[in-house]
């Protein structure tokens, strides 16, 4: 149904966050039993704490699900009303069917389309930059935007230098259009390929499909060149904030909140350091969750907006930089 509100240019606004992480908490001192490394080391170059596993059963998919279910609970929205669904995941349950697909039948969508995009870390700004486009177009009226991914599924147990960082987790966001003035106001994203070998899981799709020789060589979970892309991260954080406020006659001073990616504490005081930024500006929820890809933007809004941190009228900033490389950065005024 076409969107026929006088805003012009139209635009969409996050109307709703709910996110879902599983109950089993992964301290760093667990970690610490069965891997050469200490609460200390991960606190202190990570910001990290904890992080959440999933259980028997649960599967990017379950949990994306749960996220929508509470969602559309939040909003009172019915199974035939919601037009399209966008999964941000790299760790699909399979590589087809897309995840958007289970998670459309185990929700009981009745009217929805909707598929599957991989862009990392920045896959949930990927997500939204997309289905904001439908809601502007006048195409469609209420999109959901799941970031989630269940990392324990890729990482190497006994890779000391990932093994750490990650953790599971969902979460999921309601785009309708916006009122005059509000909403998603600017996005800006990049790729740069040439980071492809910096975070990667070497073997499993075309290239290296997978075979006793790749099994063998652990080839099957996530490598990454923490050094590389810490730079490529800090960097890219910075630069894509200002070039996206610059455009749009801003100062980070006017910025009530940046919500960053969560891959390292250091990275967002860093950013923060850049950008001339009290650190407390930066959401982190790093230290509970750890780095779950493509669900630590939700998780970090829906902190946000539990703890009444953002109001109506603020502006607000996401950026991500995730494998590929890939980058994105949001602007959007909460209301
Ligand atoms: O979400 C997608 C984007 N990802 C990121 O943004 C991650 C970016 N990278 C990082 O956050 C950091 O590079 C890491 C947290 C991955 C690593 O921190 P670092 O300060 O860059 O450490 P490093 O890789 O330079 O390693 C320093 C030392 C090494 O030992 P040597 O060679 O100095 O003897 C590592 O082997 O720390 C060692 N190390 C560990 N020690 C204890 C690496 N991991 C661990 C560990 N426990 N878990």
């Amino acid at each position: 149904m076409p969107d026929t509100s006088q805003d012009n240019p139209r635009r969409a606004a996050i109307t709703g966050v709910a996110t879902y992480v599983p109950d089993r908490i992964v301290t760093n001192a667990e970690l610490a039993r069965t891997l050469d490394t200490s609460d200390d080391w991960i606190v202190t170059r990570t910001g990290i704490r904890e992080r959440r596993r999933g259980g028997p059963g649960e599967t990017t998919s379950t949990m994306g699900a749960e996220a929508v279910r509470r969602l559309m609970a939040a909003k009172g929205l019915a199974p035939d009303q919601v037009d399209v669904l966008i999964v941000a995941t790299v760790t699909p349950d399979m590589f087809f069917p897309a995840t958007a697909c289970l998670i459309q039948d185990q929700v009981g969508l009745q009217s929805t389309w909707g598929f599957d995009l991989s862009a990392a870390c920045s896959g949930f700004l990927y997500a939204l930059t997309t289905g904001a486009q439908f809601v502007a177009s006048g195409v469609h009226r209420r999109v959901i935007v799941v970031g989630a991914d269940l990392m324990s599924a890729i990482i190497d147990p006994l890779d000391r230098t990932t093994a750490v960082l990650f953790g599971d987790g969902a979460g999921a966001v309601l785009l309708e259009p916006a009122e005059p003035g509000f909403g998603i106001l600017d996005f800006l994203h990049r790729v740069d390929g040439s980071g492809r070998n910096d975070l990667f899981m070497p073997a499993g799709g075309s290239l290296k499909p997978p075979s006793v020789e790749t099994v063998v060589a652990r080839e099957h979970f996530l490598k990454q060149n923490g050094r590389t892309v810490f730079k490529f991260a800090v960097s890219q954080m910075a630069e894509s904030v200002e070039r996206l406020i610059d455009r749009n006659g801003l100062k980070a001073s006017d910025l009530a909140v940046v919500i960053p990616h969560q891959a390292n504490q250091r990275i967002l005081d860093a950013t923060a350091d850049r950008l001339g930024l009290a650190h407390d500006r930066m959401a982190s929820v790093i230290g509970r969750y750890g780095n779950t890809t493509a669900a630590t933007l939700p998780l970090a809004l829906d902190d946000l907006v539990r703890a009444g941190k953002l109001e109506r009228g603020d502006l607000a900033v996401f950026v991500a930089v995730g494998a590929g490389f890939t980058v994105g950065a949001t602007l959007m005024r909460w209301g």
